[in-house]
């Protein structure tokens, strides 16, 4: 058996506490060692699965020399930290944005590229399993052509986040599930966006994307409703699909013209009618773990990163210039 790769975490808050957990959870890898900048935290989760605990980071990197990192410290601080744990020797998973900005993102991948490191971003979407059965589903032509892709990521304001406004935060996710599961690149987007609660940063946005093959998108974010939702809907040919990432969920409304025609691509459609209603079994897992293992095996064996560098900085570029249209007013092209 291989021997199991050494991890550890950096920034063992909301998220990077999952990734301590997880690391003890799989068999590719053992955790050595967390890092927090605040002491009492750092305690609490290197004493919860008996690990050494570090408040300086780069201590860690020395003492412990852990193949693979999880960087998950607040935002801003990325590329600093993620630029360390690769000098000194560690592939990276680091939280999504890959950065706070493209300069520091782009940097991030020269920089592994220069010193043969993998680097992953933590788009933990494209692991859930109803945007893996989505995907599947979309793959195997069962939508027919595509028309939009819509997403919706609303709910209350999270206090903790104090150093990127709510599409920094929260575009990236739908950004890249849109690419991922569409397999095409936006040209163009427009945004609205507004701040209300947010002391310094947008906490709300309404966007519409083109994208290369002529599907539209549209994307519904904010901090400002009371209700949590998280869905991504594909409408086609064929009808719609509906996943519902928090309770997992995923329907197909079909389009019953379509149905009742002999279906091929070359087929124009000539209608649209309520037809069925499906809902298809998901087969429940954590995203997260599904995440690290995939990380853990492409290390191992020596594949390309599942999500990319290039993936993380894409999301991020078009989360800001969807920034860029709000503040201006103007359509943007990518
Ligand atoms: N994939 C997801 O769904 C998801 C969800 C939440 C957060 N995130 C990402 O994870 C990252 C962290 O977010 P969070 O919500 O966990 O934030 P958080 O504030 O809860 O946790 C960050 C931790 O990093 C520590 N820290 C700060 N500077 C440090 C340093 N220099 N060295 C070591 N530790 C340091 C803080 O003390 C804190 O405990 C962000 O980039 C965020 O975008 C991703």
């Amino acid at each position: 058996m291989t021997a199991p790769l050494k991890a550890a975490v950096i920034g063992v808050g909301s998220m990077g506490r999952h990734h301590a957990r997880v690391y003890t959870q799989i068999s590719q890898t053992t955790l050595v060692g967390v890092a927090d900048a605040d002491a009492a935290t750092a305690e609490r989760i290197g004493a919860q699965y008996s690990v050494p605990t570090y408040t300086d980071y780069e201590a860690l990197l020395t003492e412990e020399k852990p193949d693979i990192v999880t960087v998950a410290v607040p935002t801003r601080y990325h590329h600093d930290v993620a630029t360390h744990a690769m000098e000194a020797g560690a592939d990276l998973l680091i939280e999504k944005p890959i950065a706070a900005t493209v300069a520091e993102g782009q940097a991030l991948i020269d920089r592994a590229n220069a010193l043969g490191r993998n680097l992953m971003v933590g788009h933990i979407l494209r692991f859930s399993p109803v945007i893996q059965a989505l995907k599947q589903h979309i793959t195997q032509g069962d939508l027919g052509k595509i028309f939009q892709v819509a997403c919706r990521r609303v709910g209350p304001f999270p206090v903790r986040i104090q150093d990127v406004g709510v599409v920094v935060d929260l575009a990236p996710h739908d950004l890249d599930v849109m690419r991922f599961i569409t397999g095409a690149e936006p040209i163009r987007l427009f945004a609205e966006i507004e701040q209300q609660v947010h002391t310094d940063h947008e906490d709300l946005v309404s966007a519409l994307i083109r994208f290369d093959n002529g599907i539209t998108g549209t994307l519904e974010i904010n901090w400002l409703t009371p209700r949590k939702v998280r869905e991504v809907t594909i409408l086609g040919e064929c009808g719609m699909f509906l996943a519902d990432d928090l309770t997992q969920d995923l329907f197909f409304y079909e389009n019953a013209a379509a149905s009742e025609l002999e279906w091929n691509h070359l087929s124009i459609l000539r209608g649209v009618s309520e037809g069925k209603m499906i809902r298809y079994p998901i087969q429940r897992g954590e995203p997260l773990r599904a995440e690290l293992e995939a990380f853990a095996n492409a290390v191992l064996a020596g594949d390309p990163m599942p999500v990319t560098g290039k993936d993380g900085l894409s999301a991020l570029q078009l989360a800001l210039s969807l920034v860029k249209s709000g503040n201006a007013g103007e359509i943007i092209s990518v």
